[in-house]
């Protein structure tokens, strides 16, 4: 079966522009014969005057928008690479766990590839936009009476035979396709920023920017490194606390994670490049997202939020003219619902100008 070839990646007549990532940085990804893409990376870097003025003293920040990728979330750098790998392998059926996002990639790849793909999810923690996604794309859903961190137990063990492929992160073609929202920022920026400031769940994607910087560093296309500052949800913050965190919880389920699979690699990281790992709490989070919508009109998912509110609670500890960038990784309307309980009812007015106008207040 032709999965995919060059006249469907350059995704219409228009030129070279998002032809995925593999395209564009082939030379520092293992090899694909077949490439799965939807047309993943080359996402926004955002200038935020707003919250560039509340760091203050002549700092910087940009937000790197993950949330546009195809679907909605930084996952896809990861699966096209994962999914075109296990394609050249002959796999016929993929497996994940997944707090959603993870999910709702590697069924909208493995449908473009014609493949399987079978889920497995904590219930009832997964946010609607996200389940609607693996549902339409055509996951084998299965909700476990458990948590993340029981869901990955589960698929490393179903992954040990060979009926399927792992797209968790624990999969290294994950981590190498991620690795790519870094070559982006430094290619844009001209350098690698001083700081560089993400959640953090099961850890694989501080695991990724880590070694996407240390390479573009390593061939001169950077003078500097980053320092990484991650941010966990302060109810699952098992590598602040240094313990897993049995029962894990946050508002931000896609980092409702207690035992990360890249724990380690993500201590290095954070050691290497002399950053730091701290916590925020779900209000805290709320507080970021509502923010970011309202003043720089980009909507997160609340797990996106956690480095802007941890950039606002450690702003303080920045050097003054620092080039900062956080990367959102999820898109706002993949969980509507906290956003949706403020809204409230809206009581309906007459169809009349006046009326409208009186309800404006204008
Ligand atoms: N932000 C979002 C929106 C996520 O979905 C995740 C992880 C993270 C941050 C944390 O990234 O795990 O590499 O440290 N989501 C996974 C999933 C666990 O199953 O979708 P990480």
């Amino acid at each position: 079966m032709k999965i995919a070839d060059g006249r469907e990646m350059k995704q219409g007549r228009g030129g070279l522009s998002r032809t995925g990532i593999i395209e564009r940085f082939r030379e520092f990804l293992p090899p694909c014969k077949a490439i799965v893409s939807l047309g993943e990376g080359e996402t926004p870097l955002v200038f935020s005057p707003k919250l560039s003025a509340r760091v203050g003293r002549g700092c910087e920040v940009y937000v790197k928008n993950e949330g546009l990728n195809p679907t909605g979330s930084f996952k896809d750098r990861g699966m096209t690479v994962a999914v075109s790998r296990a394609i050249d392998r002959g796999t016929r059926a993929l497996i994940c766990a997944s707090t959603g996002n993870t999910s709702a990639s590697a069924a909208a790849y493995a449908a473009r590839a014609g493949i399987l793909c079978a889920v497995v999810l904590p219930a009832g923690k997964i946010a609607s936009g996200k389940l609607v996604q693996a549902f339409a794309h055509g996951a084998k859903i299965v909700a476990i009476d458990g948590n993340f961190d029981d869901a990955l137990r589960i698929v490393r063990e179903l992954g040990e035979g060979n009926e399927f492929a792992i797209v968790n992160s624990i999969n290294p073609d994950r981590i190498a396709g991620q690795k790519t929202a870094a070559f982006e920022i430094v290619d844009e920026l001209g350098d690698a920023p001083s700081f560089h400031l993400l959640p953090v769940g099961n850890a694989g994607n501080i695991t990724a920017y880590w070694a996407g910087y240390q390479e573009f560093w390593r061939r001169s296309k950077s003078t500097r490194l980053p320092a990484m500052l991650g941010f966990q949800a302060a109810g699952a913050a098992p590598i602040v606390q240094n313990r897993v965190v049995e029962n894990p919880e946050t508002i931000a389920s896609a980092i409702r994670i207690g035992n990360p699979a890249s724990w380690k690699q993500a201590r290095a990281a954070l050691d290497e490049s002399k950053g730091d790992i701290d916590t925020v709490t779900d209000d805290e989070i709320l507080a970021a997202q509502s923010w970011l919508a309202a003043n720089e009109g980009i909507l997160v998912e609340p797990a996106s939020a956690a480095p802007i509110a941890g950039l606002l609670k450690r702003s303080n500890e920045i050097r003054e003219r620092s080039v900062i960038v956080c990367t959102v990784t999820g898109h706002g309307l993949k969980d509507p619902d906290s956003i949706l309980r403020s809204i409230g009812d809206l009581e309906p007015v007459p169809a009349k100008i006046d009326n409208v106008r009186r309800a404006l207040g204008f």
